[in-house]
């Protein structure tokens, strides 16, 4: 089991998505979003949607920080939030990113998301993607 984390940690997570949200490549959508990944590390790495004129290229916010985080040696993702601010609803990650997301983070670890600070939902990577397979390929990134 994960160990829990203060909802005011998870909030504070959050503005730190918000913030890197303003770090958004976006010509295309003018839709920025940021993720911000807590690792077991204690650390906190970042990361925001970046597109491409050849559109299929884009990378979400949450797989830059995921990438970002696991090219740092930091392969244990605690907590996830991602924080899109011009949506009028709370948007969750996109199905490719859950998948990567669960290759670094056990079902457990709570994820965050919403547009501003009043509206975050809060749930857990396994209610995100449930009937997960292939733990048994996972390089441990999902261990504790
Ligand atoms: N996007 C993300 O970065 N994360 C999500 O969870 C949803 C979508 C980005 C991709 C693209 O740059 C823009 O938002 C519009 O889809």
């Amino acid at each position: 089991m994960a160990e829990s984390i203060p909802e005011s940690e998870l909030v504070q997570l959050f503005r730190k998505a918000l913030e890197a949200s303003k770090f958004s490549y976006s010509p295309y959508s003018h839709f920025p979003v940021g993720a911000a990944i807590l690792t077991d590390d204690g650390s906190i790495v970042t990361g925001a949607n970046i597109e491409n004129r050849s559109f299929g290229l884009t990378n979400c916010a949450e797989r830059t920080a995921a990438f970002a985080a696991a090219a740092q040696g930091k392969i244990r993702f605690r907590a996830i939030a991602i924080a899109a601010p011009k949506a009028d609803y709370p948007v969750g990650p996109c199905g490719a990113c859950r998948q990567v997301l669960t290759e670094f983070a056990p079902a457990d670890t709570p994820v965050v998301f919403g547009s501003n600070e009043k509206n975050i939902v809060h749930t857990t990577l396994g209610e995100l993607y449930p009937y997960d397979s292939l733990h048994e390929l996972a390089g441990g990134g999902q261990s504790k």
